[in-house]
């Protein structure tokens, strides 16, 4: 099947995907990586790969409606059964969630539901939790709420600057984010009335 995965950084976490695939472990292709940002470091990681990239500046358009219909149309270029937000740092429209429901995940650098938004290593370290973690959800109109199917918890030092449990908490991002896409692909994950159904997952 098809993957499309969006960017705007680094794209470590599409990176681990990237790998994942490489191996042979996930029934799928990436047809394409798509960044709002011109300069995004992920940009070269995936021509390094050999995957199709595209560039949609965000700046560049009147509107978030605009943008997100060019989004829509670039990304049904290569009719993906699933489309992956890694390090997707934009805020979607309904129209645009709604097209891709039950085909678009997300991964979130907190323990959902806690810490929906940003800054949340930070946030974990103020409110003195002694674990935080990451969760790869199914995307909904709520920002960073639709349901979660995977999660992966560290645990949070008392020394801990945000930067160094970002650290931590990342390297399990790359770890659940390609068993969340290996496990969709294999058909064996799929939202149900809102809820995600796992059959046969180990
Ligand atoms: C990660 O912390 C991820 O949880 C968040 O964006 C950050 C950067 O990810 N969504 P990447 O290195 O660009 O994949």
């Amino acid at each position: 099947g098809s993957i499309v995965i969006l960017i705007s950084g680094s794209g470590s976490n599409m990176q681990a995907i990237i790998d994942t695939v490489d191996a042979g472990e996930i029934s799928g292709h990436i047809s394409a990586v798509i960044s709002n940002r011109p300069d995004a470091f992920g940009l070269e990681r995936a021509q390094a790969a050999g995957i199709h990239t595209e560039v949609l500046d965000h700046t560049e358009f009147k509107s978030r409606e605009i943008f997100d219909l060019n989004l829509i149309r670039k990304i049904d270029d290569f009719e993906p059964d699933l489309v992956i937000l890694a390090g997707f740092m934009r805020i979607l429209t309904p129209d645009f969630v709604r097209r891709y429901s039950g085909r678009m995940i997300n991964i979130h650098p907190s323990l959902l539901p806690k810490y929906q938004g940003l800054h949340t290593h930070k946030r974990a370290i103020e409110a003195g939790d002694k674990e935080h973690g990451a969760s790869v959800h199914f995307v909904t109109e709520e920002l960073d709420g639709g349901p979660v199917f995977i999660q992966a918890s560290v645990p949070v030092k008392e020394s801990d600057t945000p930067e160094a449990l970002a650290k931590r908490v990342l390297t399990q991002e790359h770890k659940i984010f390609p068993i969340a896409v290996k496990w969709f692909m294999e058909g064996r994950v799929q939202l149900e009335n809102g809820i995600p159904h796992m059959d046969g997952v180990s």
